[in-house]
């Protein structure tokens, strides 16, 4: 092997070892650096004769072309090599769908209240509010149940100091607007929470929700009542429901009844899903109404009860538990209107 021939093998052996662009700048430095191998031959060429300087020289040249050519080569496949694996690295595929984004929904019983009062809306029932920290007089004795009268204890009722409680129900709702407008008709509908002192179990909780609804205007009959409450539930429920009116006692309504529904052709259980009747004339003295001049009915009904009975829930507790597992069912499904 002549002299260019073994100065190119070791620098190609000391190329192939470079793997990087870092190294192979280490490289070039050291053959074609300021104090390089390449620069410190041609300095040593001036110390050898002069008839093999001439040869020398060409072969050095060549050595240095050589070197410089193959730098150049090894830095592009280098470059080249490190931009492969960037962009592996950082490949994305943008044709592939994003992940799924969860879809947020109403919780079942905002929607039944909507949805109520939606349909009582169309027949000019006006939304009423009222708080759910009460006195003893518009949840109970201002509906004509008297302090001893035993319908209180029909109702176990959490008390706070100073005589308040927790409404037992959304009724207080009627004491209140009936309180505060005299001008006729009267028609408001009214969702809340209420609150009843119960054990809690694997199915029952202290609360629920209900649904209040009062019309009062001169002239209102039971047959009213009963168009109201059919037109509710047969656009909550749909045409495939049975219908039942049965005697009830409220001790704010005379008469009373507890309304019933059944899945048509079924012959399954009836389920109560509200109580109602004619406001009793006790309520109207004590709400500054004149019984003999106005009349009215009131009713009362259990939207959790009627969430559970329109998506065959059958623990009702699970409605206030935010298992995202079935609010997610019964967000699918729609009611009737
Ligand atoms: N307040 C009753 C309850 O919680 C429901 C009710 C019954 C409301 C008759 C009414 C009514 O307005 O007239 O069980």
């Amino acid at each position: 092997m002549n002299y260019v021939d073994s100065l190119k093998s070791v620098f190609a052996d000391a190329l192939k070892s470079a793997e990087d662009l870092s190294t192979l700048d280490e490289l070039r430095l050291a053959y074609m650096g300021k104090k390089g191998l390449v620069k410190n031959l041609f300095e040593n060429l001036k110390s050898t004769s002069s008839e093999i300087r001439g040869a020398k020289a060409k072969e050095l040249n060549e050595f240095k072309e050589y070197v410089e050519a193959e730098l150049m080569r090894a830095e592009s496949d280098l470059k080249h090599r490190e931009n492969n694996l960037r962009i592996q690295d950082e490949w994305q595929d943008i044709s592939l769908p994003s992940s799924i984004q969860q879809q947020g929904s109403l919780h079942p019983l905002t929607r039944i209240e909507r949805h109520c009062i939606e349909v009582l809306g169309m027949m000019g029932f006006k939304l009423a509010e009222g708080p759910e920290i009460e006195d003893a007089f518009h949840n109970f004795d201002a509906l004509n149940i008297s302090e001893n009268h035993p319908a209180r204890d029909m109702q176990d009722t959490f008390w706070l100091e100073k005589e308040l409680l927790l409404r037992s129900h959304t009724s207080t709702i009627q004491i209140r607007t009936l309180q505060e407008q005299k001008d006729l008709p009267i028609r408001i509908i009214s969702p809340g929470r209420v609150y009843r002192n119960e054990s809690v179990d694997a199915t029952h909780l202290a609360y629920f929700h209900q649904f209040e609804g009062l019309w009062v205007d001169e002239g209102v009959k039971f047959s009213h009542l009963k168009g109201t409450v059919d037109f509710i539930i047969k656009n909550t429920f749909g045409d495939g429901w049975d219908i039942r009116y049965k005697p009830k006692f409220y001790p704010y309504t005379e008469p009373s009844v507890g309304v019933d529904v059944r899945e048509k052709g079924k012959n399954g259980k009836w389920i109560t899903v509200l109580g109602a009747g004619m406001v009793h004339p006790n309520v109207f003295r004590m709400t500054g109404h004149d019984p003999k001049k106005v009349s009215g009915f009131a009713f009362g009904l259990g939207t959790s009860r009627m969430v559970s009975m329109a998506h065959g829930v059958t623990d009702m507790k699970s409605l206030y538990l935010g298992d995202l597992r079935v609010h997610q069912r019964l967000a699918r499904k729609a009611y009737k209107a």
